[in-house]
């Protein structure tokens, strides 16, 4: 009788030991993978960012600087999208307003038509990250087409903000080209951990 407790309470311990090791196994490892997120995190012009947009997708990483860059550039696509159908969205209602064509107006339509630029040479990116080595091309070749495309998704985003160089300040200008600042954000950071796995 004595025995058979001590057993029970053996195993009870035993379990509870076994347990508590499983659960700090898990968090090791996921701390270990977002470090991972995190290290290479630094290599881009926007740490903060990269860290704060990318690592809930530790697990889906592992440790694979390819894994990251092609959910860098799902991320990316996601927030230019979003921003494309609300460029869009007050281009219509600023066309509806006014009839007349403004420097603001016609500064919101380019932006709208960029932002749709940057919406398709982002998707090209993520078709080709999802086939790597499989069209018998390079892998350095169709890395070499993804920077190009994502450059080229920059640059546009860029060159909305700049259309609102000669528009007067006010709400629509600020908001605008404060959210592209936190798109381009995101893309360059994209960018820059392509530029890492192809290295
Ligand atoms: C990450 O996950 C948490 C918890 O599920 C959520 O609150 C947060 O919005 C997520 N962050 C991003 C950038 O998706
Ligand atoms: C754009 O407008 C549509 C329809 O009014 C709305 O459902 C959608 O949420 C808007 N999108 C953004 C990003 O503002
Ligand atoms: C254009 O529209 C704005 C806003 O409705 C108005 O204030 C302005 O007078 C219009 N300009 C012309 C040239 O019609
Ligand atoms: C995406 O874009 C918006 C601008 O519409 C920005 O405010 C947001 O924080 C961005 N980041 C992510 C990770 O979605």
């Amino acid at each position: 009788m004595e025995l058979q407790l001590s057993t029970i309470v053996f195993l009870f311990l035993s379990t509870t030991v076994l347990l508590a090791a499983t659960t700090t196994g898990q968090q090791t490892s996921d701390d270990i993978d977002t470090e991972f997120i995190r290290q290479s995190c630094e290599s881009t012009r926007y740490p903060d960012t990269c860290f704060a947009s990318l690592s809930n997708y530790s697990s889906a990483v592992q440790h694979d600087s390819g894994r990251l860059a092609r959910i860098a550039i799902h991320v990316s696509l996601s927030n230019a999208t979003h921003m494309a159908n609300y460029v869009s969205n007050i281009s219509r209602d600023a066309a509806d307003k006014n009839n007349n064509i403004t420097r603001e107006s016609a500064a919101i339509s380019d932006c709208s038509s960029l932002f749709e630029d940057a919406v398709d040479e982002i998707k090209k990116s993520r078709t080709e990250m999802k086939r790597l080595g499989l069209t018998g091309e390079s892998v350095k070749f169709q890395l070499s087409n993804v920077q190009t495309w994502m450059s080229a998704a920059l640059t546009n985003e860029d060159t909305c903000t700049d259309g609102f160089q000669k528009v007067d300040d006010g709400n629509m200008k600020a908001d605008v080209c404060d959210r592209v600042a936190a798109v381009k954000r995101v893309t360059s950071n994209a960018l820059a951990l392509v530029n890492s796995y192809a290295r």
